[in-house]
């Protein structure tokens, strides 16, 4: 292709023009964001990718048909034009370009554009489920398009941090068979095989541990998953994640490898430098935040008070297994208004707490609280001991049974957070939380599960308890926690069969049962398999911790809305009759 060809379109970008540029002739192409008519002079805002750049039409200095021509210009037509790059008589400092303009010409309309159903500006008029269906005008708009690069940004450094590790990026297929992560599964039905079907997979797991059965040692995916299960800001049915397994490792290399991973991607794309990412066990967490993923950029630490608040005649308290809460520092300028709010919140039915205590920590010394009926101020300055409390703050408290009491708590110190604005979206504050439980009782069916998967190892020490007390046993499992998004889950797997025959009896498989789910798996098993683990980052939800958002659909190109669809293409949809033969459905009625 010859020079001239090649720079049919531009010779420069949007983003690109400079003072130093000063009378040079140029040729752009872009989108017309804003038309400003003042008669004798017109000004365009011309849009593309890499910024904005200000057109100037003026009648003295342009031909009268390319003024005619400019003002038949609407918003979103793709034009071309050339011109000379001229400085500014009021320049705008806030844009990169806003020293200069261009003035033009030569005008060429390479594509009208209908009136856009809302405006294309960081500051859009238009709905969320308005922008979902003209998904391709929303991405033009800087904030969404910004998203997109980050997402990039990302995605290269992770390929560039694991190849340089010696990591393969291995593809591997989607359409399998169920996969053990424990949501529905999507299926797919085969024409050529009658009445049978594909799973897509819900992770590569199985997958990845026969690659290192393989001898492939440490492999990595960025890859699509797919789980038919409920949907909320941080979760989508399609969604991808960064996959990796190592063989011959322990846990500790795998925290290592990929808190190096995290701390390369935060520090060669948002330039921060993260300290060393703190561990927590599960046990840990649950105690002091209620939650196996805390958010750590606020405190309120749980307090347990049984000590101090059980014994006396307060039956609430002296009755449940637990008594914990936590301080807010300054708390104490809550209006009663507010804590009334506060309590209405926690017997909301989907936290279910009886009621929500409380002491003020006054500015005197004194403390009032809403249980002073039963507790003097010596019983009471007692709580503000243990809770490390000061003046000011306010001690929150709840009580009852012990797991749900701080499942409640866990959900009340959040929504304290939002409401006082107290999660910055610049701060990064990641964790480790490891040694989860291995299995998860559950009363609906009155069965064990696998917390994990069921290819998770217990940790050494407690195999024994498998069959005698599973719920105390631990795994090899670990979550990576930021800013209280689980953004990442992995474990070491089980390698041994006796262990693995083990795990599949408690959860309740039969011999033919797992043979049937993952015989070819166990197979691949008898031919040598390494010890081995590995790890799952979501990335979707990576990229929007990183973008400073918690709600994953603004980092997707064309995500799909809350009901599972996408309407820009509607979808799902029905399908033909014919269709339906030839897979061999029934036809509808
Ligand atoms: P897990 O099920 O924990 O582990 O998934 C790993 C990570 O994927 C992200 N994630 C999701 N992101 C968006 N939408 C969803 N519906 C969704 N579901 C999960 C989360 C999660 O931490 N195979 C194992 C990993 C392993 O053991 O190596 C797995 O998939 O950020």
């Amino acid at each position: 292709m010859c020079a001239e060809q090649y720079l049919m379109y531009r010779t420069h970008n949007c983003g690109e023009l400079r003072n130093s540029d000063l009378t040079k002739q140029v040729e752009l192409s872009g989108w017309v964001q804003k038309i400003r008519d003042k008669g004798f002079i017109l000004w365009v805002d011309l849009r593309d990718r890499y910024g904005i750049t200000q057109l100037i039409f003026d009648q003295e200095r342009t031909s009268k048909e390319v003024i005619e021509l400019a003002k038949t210009l609407g918003r979103e037509f793709v034009i071309n034009i050339k011109g000379t790059v001229i400085e500014r008589a009021s320049k705008n400092l806030l844009i990169e370009t806003g020293e200069i303009e261009v003035l033009v010409s030569d005008l060429k309309i390479l594509n009208a554009s209908k009136t856009p159903p809302f405006t294309i500006e960081n500051e859009s008029d238009g709905g969320e489920e308005l922008r979902m269906k003209y998904r391709y005008l929303d991405i033009r708009r800087n904030p969404i398009k910004d998203n997109l690069i980050l997402r990039h940004n990302i995605t290269q450094e992770v390929r560039k941090y694991l190849s340089d590790n010696s990591f393969i990026e291995v593809e591997t297929p989607y359409l399998i068979k169920s996969t053990p992560e424990g949501a529905r599964d999507f299926v797919v039905p085969s024409r050529m095989n009658s009445g049978e079907f594909y799973a897509l997979p819900q992770s590569p797991q199985t997958f990845k541990q026969l690659l290192m059965v393989a001898g492939m040692d440490k492999y990595f995916q960025i890859v699509k998953c797919f789980r038919d299960e409920d949907l909320r800001a941080d979760r989508q049915p399609e969604f991808t994640q960064i996959d990796c397994e190592m063989a011959f490792v322990k846990q500790q290399n795998i925290l290592d490898t990929f808190e190096n991973l995290v701390k390369h991607l935060f520090l060669n794309v948002k330039q921060i430098k993260l300290d060393k990412f703190p561990v927590m066990t599960y046990d840990q967490a649950i105690e002091k935040y209620g939650t196996d993923k805390p958010d750590l950029r606020y405190g309120m630490t749980f307090i347990e008070l049984n000590e101090v608040a059980k014994h006396k005649d307060f039956n609430v308290f002296n009755k449940s297994e637990l008594v914990v809460g936590f301080i807010i520092k300054g708390g104490d300028s809550l209006t009663r208004k507010e804590i009334d709010k506060y309590t209405e919140w926690v017997k909301r039915p989907q936290i279910g707490a009886g009621g929500l205590a409380y002491m003020r920590l006054q500015d005197d010394g004194s403390y009032k609280s809403s249980v002073d009926k039963f507790y003097d101020q010596s019983d009471l300055a007692n709580w503000a001991k243990i809770s490390g409390g000061e003046k000011g703050d306010i001690l929150f408290i709840l009580s009852g049974e012990k797991d749900k009491v701080r499942t409640q708590l866990g959900a009340l110190r959040v929504h304290v957070a939002n409401e006082l604005n107290l999660k910055d979206s610049n701060v990064f504050k990641p964790l480790w939380v490891v040694d989860f439980p291995l299995l998860q009782w559950d009363e609906e069916t009155k069965t064990f599960h696998a917390m994990h998967h069921p290819f998770t190892s217990p940790k050494s020490k407690h195999i024994d308890l498998i069959n005698t007390e599973p719920a105390a046993v631990r795994a090899d499992a670990y979550d990576l926690v930021l800013n209280g998004n689980e953004i990442g889950g992995g474990s070491i797997r089980i390698h041994d069969k006796e262990i693995q025959q083990k795990m599949f009896d408690c959860l309740g498989f039969t011999k033919e049962e797992a043979k049937k789910q993952f015989g070819f798996l166990m197979n691949a098993f008898e031919y040598g398999a390494p010890p081995h683990g590995g790890i799952a980052f979501g990335l979707d939800r990576l990229v929007a911790i990183m973008g400073g958002n918690e709600i994953i659909r603004d980092f997707i190109a064309f995500p799909k809305n809350n009901s599972g669809r996408d309407v820009m293409i509607d979808s799902p949809s029905p399908v033909s009759e014919e269709q339906l033969k030839e897979i061999n459905l029934k036809t509808r009625q």
